[in-house]
């Protein structure tokens, strides 16, 4: 095989800071174990707004096209808030996801022991969770038309619309169910059947999937606010969780929470394969710019790093070097390394940025 492209787009904030760690994580896996990317930047969010006057340039929209994966840190940030709508930071981002079609957005919430005690609930609810949101990324009331903001009467309205296609439901189920049966082989579908119809399709065409491909797989349905609920309640009681575009970015963000911090969630936006067999991808952690800590060498870089290790998994056949990747970060954590998110009332010194960077590729070299 060609040497794997990967095209790497910090963003703003502290996405810069993160994805300067993750490059001394990729030079490590070139150096000690022999894996090559073709690694480029580019820019994307308020830095290629300041750059070009937009949010995203079709010149860097053609690369990540190209790219066998794309790792993307955050956009956004307070600098940006009163830029017209189409130009804002996060139209980039959305762009991507749109134009790569990255239908399945894989958002796994996994609880490392040595941060069980520090999750908002109780360490029996947390400890051992390992569970899967696949959020549906294309669709959905963040796309759907008519859309705008009109002015009716002497009035303005404000319109989005959730519109969700069988193709679209059915796609994004197909990727939940082979994903449950390499995993605990349990899918529930959450949506507000009871109040959309959009809910009502979902619910149908999640269970017409189920019945003809995936029979062998256990299904269960949740009304999303529901699901909300039972996530803080008892959330080992889920494997994979599979789930609209608005519900899914709320769920994820509160099953973030389960884990310690926002700053520990990492994520894969997967489409159709693509002539190599390999689906369009691109990695970013679930957080976002963290404009409040930004600059200041506060920022937790795991979940941009394991967003690395899941490029490691999904996009170039290496699973086992993901899997290495993730126990150095669980024997960074085991350690007692935290930076100053994670460390709540525990009175320990928080590490930087870099500093847990290189305690995680410290951990590597000891696993070499
Ligand atoms: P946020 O995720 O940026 O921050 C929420 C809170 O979590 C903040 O207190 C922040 O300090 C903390 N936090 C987040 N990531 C952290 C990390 N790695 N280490 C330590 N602490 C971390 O969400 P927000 O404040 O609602 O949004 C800020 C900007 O980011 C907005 O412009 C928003 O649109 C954008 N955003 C971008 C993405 C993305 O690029 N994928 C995702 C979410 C939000
Ligand atoms: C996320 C973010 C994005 C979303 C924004 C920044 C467009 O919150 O990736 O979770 O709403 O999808
Ligand atoms: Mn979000």
């Amino acid at each position: 095989m060609s040497t794997p492209s990967l095209l790497i787009l910090p963003g703003d904030g502290i996405g810069p800071e993160v994805m300067a760690e993750v490059r001394k994580v990729i030079d490590w896996f070139g150096t000690a174990r022999g894996m090559q990317f073709d690694v480029s930047e580019g820019l994307v969010g308020g830095a290629a707004y300041d750059a070009h006057g937009a949010p995203l340039s079709d010149e860097t929209m053609e690369r990540a096209q190209q790219a066998d994966a794309v790792l993307l840190g955050a956009v956004g940030g307070p600098k940006y808030d009163q830029l017209d709508f189409s130009v804002k930071p996060e139209r980039g981002l959305l762009r991507l996801r749109k134009e790569m079609d990255l239908f399945a957005n894989l958002r796994p919430a996994q609880c490392f022991d040595a941060l069980a005690d520090f999750s908002s609930l109780k360490r029996d609810v947390v400890s051992g969770l390992d569970i899967m949101i696949v959020r549906e990324l294309t669709s959905g009331v963040y796309f759907g038309e008519p859309r705008g903001i009109h002015t009716e009467g002497n009035e303005r309205v404000g319109i989005n619309t959730q519109r969700y296609t069988e193709g679209e439901i059915a796609r994004v189920a197909r990727s939940a169910f082979e994903l449950a049966r390499k995993r605990g082989n349990k899918v529930c579908s959450m949506e507000k059947a009871n109040v959309m119809e959009s809910g009502i399709l979902w619910r149908d065409v999640v269970t017409e999937v189920h019945a003809a491909e995936y029979p062998d797989v256990e299904l269960s349905h949740m009304y999303a606010d529901a699901g909300a609920m039972q996530l803080c309640r008892w959330p080992k009681q889920f494997d994979v969780i599979v789930t609209d575009n608005l519900f899914g970015d709320l769920l994820s963000d509160a099953a973030a929470m389960l884990t310690g911090s926002l700053g520990m969630l990492p994520s894969a936006s997967l489409g159709a394969p693509m002539a190599n067999g390999r689906p369009k991808a691109l990695y970013e952690p679930v957080h976002g710019s963290a404009p409040d800590i930004a600059d200041q060498g506060k920022a937790n870089p795991i979940a941009c790093i394991l967003s690395f290790a899941m490029a490691m998994r999904y996009s170039f056949d290496a699973g086992d070097e993901a899997t290495r990747l993730e126990k150095a970060v669980e024997t960074v954590l085991a350690d007692g390394l935290r930076t100053a998110d994670l460390l709540g009332e525990e009175g320990r010194t928080p590490v930087s940025t870099s500093q847990m960077g290189d305690a995680i590729v410290a951990a590597l070299d000891a696993s070499a």
